[in-house]
């Protein structure tokens, strides 16, 4: 299997890092614009893969994008990152460029499943699907699965639990309108779960401030459990951002929903039970996602 990853920066080497780690994928092209930081992020990965006694090999290119011919899977993590104070949705105008040019180079020499995490995700999504002209299921975002850990690790502060104790997600946006859910719902005074919720929808921001850039460990090891599903053909159900045509009454909306993950891709959406109020608050990420998502086209016309 070969995994191409395009943006060398801290989400797409943290990632390359991981996947090498978990040795499940016998090659992984890391591409950058940046003359030589690909190459020397897959030397610095590679002699990692060396010392933990991985299999795969790991080349760095400078914009080659013939390199990435014939990948199984194409991680996009192209375009700038936040900055403290900014949010994800402030990076509309330069990213959606940049991802809708990367898709395009991609797509020259791959027929691939596309995961992306350029942000803001929703919208980035979108306009990998519109432009690659794949499936809506071969190609989603990183969101559900990186915010849900931070929502079940919330959680299990709050409650004093082991977070593997707590079943739950996140749906709808990867930003302020996302939607946690906690399944079987359990018991939380109203006070503790407001305080979860919102802990979970300002992490990113609270990282990035602290940090000076956006997060990059739990994205990449977010990206690499949602490779592994794939390349193991493992049918691991994650939330992933996707395009909805009808599922949960929506469509023509990119959001973050529960999915199954195979070999193929997305091999279908996992329609979970949600309570009135989960479903109006969904509904009102929609609408925010929608007038995104129309907005990035604008951008592109
Ligand atoms: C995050 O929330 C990078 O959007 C990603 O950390």
């Amino acid at each position: 299997m070969k995994l191409s990853i395009i943006g060398a920066g801290n989400v797409g080497s943290s990632c390359a890092a991981i996947v090498t780690q978990m040795n499940s994928i016998d090659e992984i092209v890391l591409l950058d614009v940046k003359p030589g930081f690909a190459e020397a992020k897959a030397q610095d990965i590679s002699e990692l893969g060396v010392l933990l006694g991985s299999k795969t090999v790991v080349t760095g290119v400078t914009d080659k994008y013939e390199c990435t011919k014939d990948s199984d899977v194409v991680v996009i993590t192209s375009g700038i990152p936040r900055k403290d104070g900014m949010s994800r949705d402030d990076l509309l105008k330069t990213n959606a460029k940049i991802v809708k040019t990367v898709v395009k180079s991609v797509m020259k020499h791959s027929d691939p499943i596309i995961i992306v995490a350029s942000n803001p995700v929703n919208s980035m999504t979108f306009i990998a699907q519109k432009f690659s002209k794949l499936g809506a299921f071969k190609v989603f975002g990183l969101a559900g699965l990186l915010d849900g850990t931070r929502f079940r690790r919330e959680v299990a502060n709050q409650l004093n639990c082991l977070v593997t104790e707590v079943e739950g997600t996140v749906i709808g946006e990867h930003g302020d309108t996302m939607v946690p859910i906690l399944y079987p719902p359990k018991t939380m005074k109203e006070d503790v779960r407001s305080l979860t919720t919102a802990k979970t929808r300002s992490t990113g921001a609270d990282l990035t401030r602290a940090l000076g850039t956006s997060a990059y460990f739990g994205p990449g090891a977010a990206l690499a459990r949602m490779i592994q599903s794939i390349v193991k053909d493992e049918n691991k159900v994650y939330s992933v951002c996707t395009y909805l045509e009808g599922e949960f009454g929506l469509s023509d909306v990119c959001l973050s929903v529960p999915c199954e993950l195979g070999r193929d891709g997305i091999n279908r959406i996992v329609e979970i039970k949600l309570s009135h109020e989960e479903l109006r608050l969904l509904r009102k990420s929609s609408e925010k996602v929608s007038i995104q998502m129309k907005d990035a086209l604008e951008l592109l016309r």
